[in-house]
């Protein structure tokens, strides 16, 4: 059966996603698996047909080419490769995020928190979401990449442009263009920093990829810039929303908040509930090489699908009470990294992040109260816009 339906449309994440979570729960009893007119593209709303397309590669393809205008940025831009050529970039990019290569990035991750945090909080209240939540993880790209000060503002306009984008049709090819248009300047910028590592190597990610070899080949030049720029738009405003929900979540759940304070090894677990509960990026994407049957609904090839991880992750085949907000939930098989070849490259990092802000965070403030919230509604991200918190320092 192939069913073309425009079902109501999908509330943004206000009202603490009340109304989002009513309507994804009837969509999974009733429709699992539907076309969205709006969004022009298959939607897929239940935990097992999520893992079943994760898994699947050769028939759920990340090369979007057939359903969206031509696209400058694809080569070395890994999200938009299948195999073979996917696992040969994959390969050789991913040594660098290994939790050995990253375990003593720790120390500096943790400095940075603190500088931030130095910064901001003499006058007794902050904004988390754009002092910390938003700056940590562009100074951590910042640093993995080894741009200076200057370079840091050309990511930061880059991510600015893209939080003011937002579609309800991601093949829309003015959508498409306006985001390439968003990073011209980064890619120059990135193009002419290649360069200079290439005539002076020094100790970052980008002097390793110039110099790296690949089936006995160097990466191009354009190769490097790309994947430089996803590691921007992959790495900062999915690991902004994760620190700030992380904080959010935890303000509105003071038992939990009070035993992560009491017992430090829950942090870990703390993280992984907030990712469940609040998946930083609400969908996944991809394209039907064939005919396929999913949810009981036949998709023809050459579909544009759009994975729910906020659907999947409270889908209570896969969870029990899943509006429950507990952080000694296990196993918990969130999806918010998604699964399969195409799992998140910097999920160790994010995770590292999280929970080195968290135990800073903590230590040293012995207690503090969230005074004002409110979330971007944007539907590429899930984060706080605005995370006002009144803090007490230790004596
Ligand atoms: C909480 C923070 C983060 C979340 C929620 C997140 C989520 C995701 C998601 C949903 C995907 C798409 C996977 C798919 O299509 O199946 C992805 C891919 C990716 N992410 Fe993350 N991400 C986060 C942080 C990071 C960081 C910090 C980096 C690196 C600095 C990063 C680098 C990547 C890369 C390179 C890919 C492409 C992997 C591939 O296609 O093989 N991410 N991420």
């Amino acid at each position: 059966m192939t069913s073309k339906t425009a079902p109501p449309r999908r509330p943004f994440h206000v009202d603490r996603g009340e109304s989002l979570h009513a309507w994804l729960r009837h969509m999974r009893d009733h429709e699992p698996v539907y076309f969205d007119t709006t969004m022009n593209s298959w939607r897929v709303l239940r935990h097992a047909d999520a893992v079943r397309v994760f898994s699947d590669w050769s028939t759920f393809s990340n090369d979007m080419h057939r359903v969206m205008p031509a696209q400058e940025f694809i080569d070395g831009n890994l999200s938009a490769l299948d195999p073979p050529a996917h696992k040969n970039l994959r390969g050789l990019l991913s040594q660098g995020f290994t939790p050995r290569m990253l375990g003593p990035f720790g120390s500096r991750i943790e400095s940075l928190v603190v500088e931030i945090l130095d910064q901001v909080d003499d006058r007794g209240e902050f904004d988390l979401a754009a002092d910390l939540a938003y700056q940590l993880p562009l100074n951590v790209i910042s640093e993995l990449l080894g741009v200076d000060r200057e370079g840091r503002e050309v990511l930061r306009r880059c991510s600015d442009a893209q939080l003011t984008l937002s579609t309800d049709d991601p093949t829309d090819g003015a959508f498409i263009q306006n985001r390439e248009e968003a990073m011209r300047e980064i890619l120059d910028y990135l193009r002419e920093h290649a360069r200079e590592r290439r005539a002076r190597p020094r100790d970052d990610m980008i002097s390793r990829l110039v110099h790296a070899e690949m089936d006995g080949r160097r990466l191009t030049e354009t190769e490097i810039v790309n994947f430089s720029v996803l590691l921007l738009l992959a790495g900062h405003l999915t690991t902004m929303g994760l620190l700030g929900s992380m904080v959010a979540c935890l303000d509105e759940h003071p038992d939990a908040m009070a035993q992560v304070r009491a017992d430090r090894s829950l942090v870990p677990n703390a993280v992984e509930e907030v990712l469940r509960y609040l998946p930083p990026v609400p969908d996944a994407g991809r394209v039907t090489n064939r005919d396929v049957t999913l949810g009981g609904v036949t998709i023809p090839a050459d579909q544009f699908i759009l994975i729910s991880l906020t659907s999947a992750n409270w889908d209570e085949r896969a969870y029990p009470d899943p509006a429950r907000f507990d952080i000694h939930r296990k196993p918990n098989p969130q999806l918010a990294f998604t699964h399969g070849i195409h799992v998140c490259l910097g999920a160790h990092l994010a995770r590292l992040e999280a929970k080195v802000a968290l135990d800073v965070l903590l230590d040293r403030y012995p207690a503090w109260e969230v005074t004002g919230v409110d979330w971007y509604e944007n539907n590429t991200i899930c984060a706080p816009r605005r995370l006002t918190i009144a803090v007490e320092r230790h004596g």
